[in-house]
């Protein structure tokens, strides 16, 4: 191991950060939406089962990688062979475009924060007009809040932990933000399922009706748990590699995924009852929990409090992901390009907050295009679209593909293996069904995933 590395000082503090980093703006902004406009109860179950077989599998391969080398994700992946570290490459760099603009989300949540602390008077008078003018400056010169002010403070948060270093700054953090998420998100989840009128929304949530089950929504099942996870960006890779050997890699797997799960569903049961009590749409991207939501915290008991309860849990869920990406990257230009971590710390956000800057004000402010090429043909979507479209249709899966290819045929199955059981500290019961899980199945469902994203399919 490189001398003066980082290492988690705890295995508790290893698992809370990793959920930290799965648990993120994916759980509580997009799964609720996600899960209500799939088939609600059918969604749900298609998604443990996707979660347990290839969530998992990819997960504990990023670990093992990370951990067999103990370096960052492009050096673990040219540990094992020079010619694959292009996928470690490939995962920094979607990273590196992810926290350009989760950076200028949190951002955003860090101003609703504010709004609803102090009253949230601007946003029930027009939820709409606060997102789209206030936040994303439509119809205005520019979005100085939404895109440089609120964001500046997010991503320099972030900054900020990530310079202290592995165990002071980023486990020390998850340590204190992971249980206040889980209190609050346990609050909001207790206001859901007991508030009137919310009933039919928990119905939803909890009859499974098996017609709903078809080929599209076990493919955005597939594409919303590894996003939600954190995999195919070498940041499982990274965060393993601060681990000492002699910790359990299934347990700690199962655990991750677990928690991420959990925190998906009870932010589901939490908002859909809210949603039907208070008669909003579920849907519309961005706007159910910047527009509706926003507004119908309005006609709660307490809605101002709960309102902000649930914009404080969504800014803790938004940071502790948002320095695992940038963990990602510091460590790769410490340890590649010998950056020291100051440097590396102040430089990096930097960048990434001004590339943030077109993903905000192309939303609604400027005319910003990117260019996409899939089956329908060539588009210019938003240039906000077009950095989502990069990653979650096109590098994460990819890097995630090409994963389980070096694990499972390159590096072979038994060499994983030995270091996923601590070379036989722990039994590996589940060798053989992993072995088939890499092999097979996670490579097959991943070009599924690619293949719907690019439109081809589904
Ligand atoms: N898992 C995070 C979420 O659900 O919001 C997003 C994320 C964080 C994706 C870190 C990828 C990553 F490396």
């Amino acid at each position: 191991m490189e001398k003066g590395r980082g290492q988690w000082a705890s295995n508790i503090g290893f698992i809370l950060a990793a959920a930290g980093s799965a648990v993120g703006l994916g759980n509580i902004w997009k799964f609720p939406r996600v899960a209500f406009e799939n088939g609600g109860s059918a969604f749900l179950l298609v998604y443990i089962v996707i979660v347990i077989l290839i969530g998992a599998t990819v997960m504990i391969t990023e670990f093992a990688v990370g951990r067999n080398a103990h370096k960052n994700g492009v050096g673990a992946v040219r540990d094992i062979n020079k010619k694959f570290s292009f996928i470690g490459g490939l995962g920094i760099l979607t990273g590196f475009i992810i926290l350009s603009y989760y950076s200028h989300v949190g951002g955003w949540v860090v101003k609703y924060c504010v709004a609803y602390l102090t009253g949230a008077g601007a946003v029930y008078e027009d939820p709409t007009n606060f997102f789209l003018v206030d936040v994303l400056g439509m119809g205005t010169s520019f979005p100085i809040q939404g895109a440089i002010i609120y964001p500046l403070i997010f991503i320099g948060l972030t900054a900020f932990i990530v310079i202290r270093g592995v165990s002071d700054g980023i486990e020390k953090l998850n340590k204190i933000m992971m249980p206040s998420l889980f209190v609050i998100l346990f609050i909001l989840f207790i206001r859901g399922i007991t508030i009137e009128g919310g009933a039919e929304g928990l119905g939803y949530l909890l009859k499974p009706d098996f017609s709903k089950v078809n080929g599209s929504m076990i493919l955005a099942a597939l594409g919303q748990a590894f996003f939600s996870l954190s995999l195919g960006m070498g940041i499982m890779c990274t965060y393993g590699s601060y681990l000492n050997k002699e910790e359990n890699l299934v347990r700690n797997t199962f655990t991750i995924c677990g928690l991420d799960t959990l925190v998906a569903f009870l932010a589901g049961f939490a908002m859909i009852p809210i949603a039907f009590a208070t008669n909003i749409e579920v849907g519309q991207g961005a706007g159910f929990a910047f527009i509706s939501l926003a507004g119908a915290f309005q006609s709660m008991p307490l809605g101002t409090v709960f309102g902000f309860l649930f914009y404080v849990l969504l800014f803790f869920a938004a940071l502790t992901s948002s320095i695992s990406l940038l963990e990602g990257t510091v460590a790769f230009i410490t340890e590649e390009w010998h950056w020291d971590r100051k440097k590396a710390c102040i430089v990096l956000p930097v960048i990434m907050f001004l590339i943030g800057i077109l993903y905000t004000s192309s939303q609604a402010c400027l005319d910003i295009k990117g260019i996409w090429l899939d089956a329908n043909g060539i588009s210019y979507p938003i240039f906000a679209d077009f950095m989502e479209y990069l990653t979650d249709k096109l590098i994460m899966p990819l890097c995630a593909l090409l994963y389980c290819i070096l694990v499972g045929w390159i590096w072979g199955v038994d060499k994983a293996s030995d270091e996923i059981s601590s070379q036989g500290l722990y039994a590996f019961k589940l060798k053989g069904v992993y072995g088939i899980l890499v092999k097979f199945v996670a490579p097959a469902a991943i070009i599924l995933i690619m293949l719907s994203g690019l439109g081809f399919i589904g």
